[in-house]
């Protein structure tokens, strides 16, 4: 069947034509700019057209359509994978004195008592990109990055070019592995890399690091095996029989290092210089000998990984927000470079924080190219005499903002003068103030103050809150000055007021009807909202994601939410108490919330959003069966645990742990030596569990 059949000529000319240009402009769109405006199949639809025009009228094709680009219409772009368990981050230490202080929180945590022995596996930390690979009946099925942790991209295809990487596993592995490593490229094949990129005049990488994450992500597989990459494994994933994952023939006893025995017997390949120790004074040895071994281990390597050995205290010691207590990095040391700091510049934040930050000379700091770095505050600038003008040595260490460590006075232009802090806001001129104790400036404009505005609203679109596609930082900014967003409500009435704006929004440049429909479907889709995203997205100084969350478990609605901050003003009040009870606020953000919600212009906004939005209850995150789901406790006394560990295990049952004893709390477990919070809860009834009766409720 020919669906195009009564075109003419002239027509099918002119369509192809239009087409073509289209599809560039998609392919473009897609591509390079990560910001695609049709759906896959809307995508296909215009191929296929094109296609058949082709078919039909033979010489329209050039050699330059893209019918005949590269064998088949691109896969456009890579699938998303959810990990079913979550890939996790790294806590870093930086001196002995840090890492002291990590081997000690991990020996108060499991109350270890002194002459335990804490075994370690210090391995080194390669610097490339993790990436997951999933076997399943001893065959790779599935191989995804990290992305954020809890959804990555299907790299599959790619992976399978790496030989490194098994392809399938001998009989005695798990019927469900995954395995967890880092994809990276050694130094040498990164330099050959980038001189054969320079001669075709292709792209330059900054580091293996990047030359490894670019090879990965090519939706060309052809193009990833042409490079070298490598893959180290450093641990599990979800696995269908733990046990023999990490135990082996001659010890039943999980640990860490019998996991990497294992992956090598399997196939895989595992990092070199690892080790196993028992001091903090053997794992400094080691981490001075791998440091001064560094320049001759033939990829790069940002630190060294430790973790706890033993598995059972692994799970004991479990994760805060997305790092796991049982393991941390010792970075390496900073890398430094000296270049010319021409201009200091005053950022003005969400809350009003005035951030002087260091605009350079562009220079490489270890392998990355650095224009800016922070300043951090007033006093810093005043107390290292930071001038315009200056030369300085900067730092970079890992993925921390560059800084200015030092100024070189020889080198300073004799006419320099001192940096004159301002002491009104450069953005609104409102007079800026710093508060008794408090380092940061702020500017007390509010709202008034453009930039405050902006960022309040760019905060509140942003990935933990709104989260809100198509609402860049750009846009927001762009809609900000024309006046078409200046408060959260006006994103919920955008397409209401759409059609009487002059241009609409698929006028603009820019735009289209395609991604005029795209924003409004992104802003729509989150009329729905959970209550602690939303509280998060308010931008309240001091509470951040988890606060909100705490806020949000606390009083399980809005409503209620609401409802008690009506009644803190009255700081001897039972409300006010009740606040400053809740893990993690104290007086300081307490008094924000307070003041917050106090604000006439923001119980405005919070109608309106009210008017246009539902916020979720809050559902507090059940173990299914827990008896103590959604409970408030209080531990008090001594346990044969710490109290670290039992407040760890009771929130992972979906308990909220509280400081003191009200008459909200459910119950009350008391350990040796409980005093004056035992005494409370039987003035006011509460139930008191002894430690064996927690422990029986529990399990
Ligand atoms: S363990 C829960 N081991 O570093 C444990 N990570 O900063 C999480 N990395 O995302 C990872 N070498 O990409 C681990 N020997 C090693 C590693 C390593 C490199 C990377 C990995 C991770 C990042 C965390």
């Amino acid at each position: 069947m020919n669906a195009l059949f009564d075109l003419s000529a002239e027509d099918a000319k002119a369509r192809h034509a239009q087409l073509v240009k289209e599809i560039r402009r998609h392919d473009a769109l897609y591509y390079q700019q990560d910001a695609p405006e049709l759906s896959d199949a809307e995508y296909d639809a215009l191929r296929r057209e094109l296609e058949q025009i082709e078919a039909d009228y033979p010489a329209l094709v050039k050699a330059d359509s893209p019918t005949q680009t590269v064998g088949a219409a691109p896969a456009k772009g890579f699938k998303k994978v959810h990990h079913s368990t979550p890939m996790l981050s790294l806590s870093n230490v930086f001196s002995e004195e840090e890492l002291t202080d990590f081997l000690e929180r991990i020996r108060r945590f499991l109350k270890l008592p002194e002459d335990e022995t804490i075994e370690i596996l210090a391995e080194p930390k390669i610097d490339g990109l993790s990436c997951a690979l999933r076997y399943e009946d001893r065959k790779l099925v599935l191989a995804a990055t990290r992305g954020d942790g809890v959804e990555g991209e299907d790299i599959t295809a790619n992976v399978m070019t790496i030989a490194d990487v098994p392809k399938t596993l001998p009989q005695d592995a798990p019927e469900i592995l995954e395995v967890r490593g880092e994809i990276y490229m050694r130094r040498d094949e990164f330099v050959a890399l980038n001189a054969a990129q320079e001669r075709a005049g292709e792209k330059i990488f900054a580091n293996p690091r990047n030359a490894a994450a670019g090879s990965i992500r090519q939706l060309d597989s052809a193009v990833t095996a042409s490079r070298n990459l490598h893959f180290f494994a450093y641990g599990v994933g979800e696995v269908s029989d733990p046990q023999a994952v990490a135990t082996t023939a001659e010890s039943a006893t999980p640990l860490q290092f019998y996991i990497i025995q294992n992956l090598k017997r399997w196939g895989f390949s595992v990092a070199e210089k690892m080790g196993v120790f028992e001091t903090l004074d053997a794992l400094m040895d080691n981490y001075r000998f791998i440091l001064s071994a560094r320049a001759d281990i033939p990829y790069d390597i940002d630190g060294i990984v430790y973790k706890v050995n033993r598995l059972d205290w692994q799970a004991r010691l479990g994760f805060v927000s997305r790092a796991p207590r049982w393991a941390t990095a010792h970075k390496f040391p900073a890398e430094r470079a000296v270049t010319k700091l021409t201009a200091i510049e005053i950022q003005v934040g969400r809350t009003g924080a005035l951030t002087p930050v260091a605009r350079l000379e562009s220079i490489t700091v270890g392998g990355v190219v650095v224009s800016n770095a922070t300043l951090h505050n007033e006093d810093e600038i005043a107390r290292k005499d930071i001038r315009e003008g200056d030369t300085v040595v900067i730092q970079r260490a890992g993925d921390v903002i560059p800084q200015v460590v030092e100024v070189l006075l020889d080198k300073r232009p004799a006419d320099s003068k001192p940096f004159p802090y301002p002491d009104h806001c450069p953005v609104c001129g409102s007079l800026a103030i710093r508060e008794e104790g408090d380092a940061i400036r702020r500017c007390t404009g509010g709202l008034v103050c453009r930039a405050q505005a902006v960022e309040r609203l760019k905060h509140f679109v942003s990935r933990l809150a709104f989260d809100i596609e198509g609402l860049g930082a750009k846009i927001i900014e762009q809609f900000y000055e024309e006046e078409l967003i200046r408060s959260p409500v006006d994103i919920f009435t955008l397409e209401a007021r759409n059609d009487t704006l002059e241009p609409p929004i698929r006028e603009k440049e820019g735009w289209g009807e395609l991604s005029e429909k795209n924003l409004f479907a992104a802003i729509n889709a989150r009329r729905e909202m959970a209550l602690n995203r939303f509280i998060y997205a308010l931008g309240i100084r001091h509470i951040g994601e988890a606060t909100a969350k705490r806020l949000a478990a606390t009083y399980g609605s809005f409503e209620a939410l609401e409802e008690v901050m009506g009644k803190t003003q009255d700081r001897e009040g039972a409300a006010y108490g009740e606040l400053l009870n809740i893990e993690d606020i104290g007086p300081a953000a307490a008094d924000e919330l307070v003041a917050f919600f106090a604000e006439a212009h923001n119980q405005e906004i919070l109608k309106g959003l009210q008017a246009q939005i539902r916020i979720q209850p809050y559902d507090t995150p059940k173990s299914a069966d827990s008896p103590v789901a959604g409970k408030t406790l209080v531990f008090t006394g001594s346990l044969s645990i710490s109290r670290s560990e039992a407040k760890a295990q009771a929130e992972r049952l979906g308990a909220k742990v509280a400081g003191s004893v009200s008459k909200k709390t459910d119950y009350v477990i008391a350990g040796e030596d409980a005093g004056s919070k035992l005494k409370k809860a039987q003035e006011l009834g509460v139930t008191v569990l002894t430690e064996e009766e927690w422990i029986a409720l529990v399990s």
